[in-house]
């Protein structure tokens, strides 16, 4: 799909990349350029840097990169065309008219068309068909209201095998249709069945209220307890929250997150707005951010047995990454808040949120697990496990507070403390310096394996020299056009670049490297910005040129190979190589 170029230019004008960005991620300016925590890899000190002057993006960590649009793809998890219209909307803009009716848009709005279609199915099963009776019977034994029943569009899929499919097929659905819903699937027999029978449905509603996905808890019976959609073209279940449509009208600057639908419904109709939950797995880096744009603070609200505590560990860690502040409830005389508040009532609830503790205190506090620190054991033991947490700490003055407190309770010297924490330190860090030696060696072996670019490493530097002098001098591509052609590149990738970059140059369609954007994928924008980058360092004139031109040309097979270096030519080539960037 091609847009005008003056579209896509505009588009970018309406969306600055910083401002674009930083709703997702916090901006440090940094001189001409900003940085921030890469949000396409885990990290802990800021790799990805935002180039205001060319309005691009690349992280020297993962290799992520490209202009706002590539940005827009990755993040949001969307194609070109998508992440057009995305931000074509953000900025109010309208879409070209072509643009509208592409095929992948159309399944989409199928898709969310048999969902509705579906969702509305079920609830009136639940709420006026006879078959609706035991589903109703067991909510009503939950306690939910019927106004929490219609706000929440809840319903019931009958214990029948066609039902749901006879209903959409006579709606005019295909069963192909049904089938990528996921709302059916292929029999052996060559027709479709329903996915979901005798279950009470929770539709999953995005925050555009689209019915996306839905989960099917059983009432009774065999089976697992929960049957969950898998990914649809609508629906990508690592990066929604349950319930976000609602809490995310919420006034509240913090949000419950609770582990299952019942809880949040539970919570929701006692009166808290602001409550989600993930969809089935564990919290992912994708919704933990999600939730950092609508709060500054995470209250979790896991269950309270095993399971549901190492799941508030992992969350604590997630979103922490992402920024935001966490705290946990300590919830006693109850496995999960549903059973909380059905026991003692919405206001103590609401006590138990107001005097939840930080993250260190959760942790501190599952050091004395199994333990019992009446005794000497126990309590050695325990302190082994707090000073672990102790080190944790970034913030030095934070970790000495939290030192001299566990000192004084437990009657030990603080210095005591302090140098087992101290020790601990070193040892992680020496750990990580024997683990950056393994990542070499992996990356090597896998340099040496995968070719291309580092098989042939003198022309593919020659290759991307002529790329990035090309992309700053498109006055002078008819001169190098008729020097060299793309078949004599060397390595596949910088061959498609050339190629591309010269039809453009032609078309009278290129503006900056970036604009190539339509021909790849983000991950190959990823590398081209990188090109880009690195050029920008090495002022490449006409007789460096000439010479690369000169190496492409005579492709004399006598270039280094990675496969013949040596381990030590080999260390100094990738050491050369990081040095660049
Ligand atoms: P109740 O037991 O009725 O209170 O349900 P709950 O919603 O509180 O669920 P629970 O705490 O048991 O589980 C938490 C979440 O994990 C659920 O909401 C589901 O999203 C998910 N889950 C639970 N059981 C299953 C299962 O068998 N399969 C899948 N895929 N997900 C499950
Ligand atoms: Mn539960």
């Amino acid at each position: 799909m091609a847009f005008p170029d003056q579209f896509i230019l505009e588009l970018k004008q309406n969306n600055p990349i910083d401002s674009v960005m930083s709703s997702y991620v916090s901006l440090i300016r940094r001189g001409r350029n900003c940085v921030c925590l890469c949000p396409f890899h885990s990290e802990k000190s800021p790799s990805c840097t935002v180039y205001l002057e060319s309005s691009s993006f690349y992280c020297f960590g993962c290799g992520a990169g490209g202009d706002v649009i590539t940005f827009i793809m990755k993040i949001e998890n969307l194609d070109y065309v998508e992440a057009i219209k995305f931000l074509a909307d953000r900025a109010g803009m309208a879409m070209p008219e072509d643009a509208k009716n592409n095929e992948s848009s159309r399944i989409k709005s199928r898709v969310l068309e048999i969902n509705r279609t579906a969702a509305r199915f079920f609830y009136d099963t639940l709420t006026r068909s006879p078959d609706g009776e035991k589903g109703r019977r067991y909510f009503s034994e939950r306690q939910l209201t019927p106004a929490t029943i219609t706000k929440y569009g809840l319903g019931y899929a009958p214990d029948d095998w066609h039902r749901l499919s006879h209903f959409l097929r006579s709606k005019g659905f295909s069963e192909e249709e049904l089938i990528t819903a996921n709302l059916c699937g292929r029999g052996k027999n060559g027709g479709v069945f329903d996915l979901f029978r005798d279950r009470v449905m929770f539709p999953i509603i995005d925050l555009r209220g689209n019915v996306i996905a839905f989960g099917g808890r059983i009432i009774d019976g065999s089976g697992p307890k929960y049957i969950n959609s898998s990914d649809t073209p609508v629906f990508k279940k690592s990066r929604n929250l349950f319930s976000l449509n609602f809490a995310k009208r919420s006034e509240e600057k913090r949000l419950i997150l609770a582990e299952g639908y019942m809880d949040v419904i539970a919570i929701n109709q006692a009166g808290f707005e602001n409550v989600v939950a993930t969809l089935g797995t564990a919290l992912t880096q994708e919704q933990a951010r999600l939730m950092s744009q609508y709060a500054d603070e995470i209250i979790i609200a896991y269950d309270s047995d095993g399971a549901g505590q190492n799941a508030t560990h992992k969350a604590i860690n997630l979103l922490s990454e992402v920024g935001v502040r966490t705290k946990i409830i300590h919830m006693e005389g109850a496995k999960d808040p549903d059973e909380y508040i059905k026991k003692f009532g919405a206001l103590r609830f609401k006590q138990l949120l107001d005097k939840s503790g930080g993250a260190l205190e959760f942790e501190l506090d599952k050091c004395r697990n199994g333990l019992d620190i009446s005794t000497d054991d126990g309590k050695i033991e325990y302190l082994k496990r707090c000073v672990n947490v102790l080190a944790d700490i970034t913030s030095p003055i934070e970790r000495e507070v939290y030192i001299g407190r566990l000192a004084d309770a437990n009657k030990v010297s603080k210095e005591m403390l302090l140098q087992q924490v101290d020790g601990v330190i070193k040892r992680r860090i020496n750990k990580a310096k024997s683990q950056e030696w393994t990542e070499i060696r992996t990356f090597q072996k896998q340099l040496r394996t995968n070719p291309d670019s580092y098989r042939h490493p003198k022309e593919y530097k020659a290759e991307t020299g002529i790329i990035a002098y090309l992309a700053n001098h498109p006055d002078e591509a008819d001169y190098i056009s008729s020097q060299v052609s793309p078949d004599n590149f060397v390595t596949d990738f910088n061959k498609k670049i050339y190629r591309v970059m010269l039809e453009k140059m032609k078309n009278s369609a290129f503006s900056d490297i970036l604009s190539l954007q339509s021909e790849f994928t983000a991950d190959e924008m990823g590398k081209i910005t990188e090109i880009v980058i690195n050029s920008k360092d090495v002022n490449i004139n006409r007789t460096a040129v000439d010479d690369f031109i000169n190496i492409l040309i005579s492709n004399a097979d006598n270039s280094a190979d990675i496969k013949d270096m040596s381990n030590d030519d080999f260390l100094k080539y990738i050491q050369d190589l990081k040095n660049k960037k």
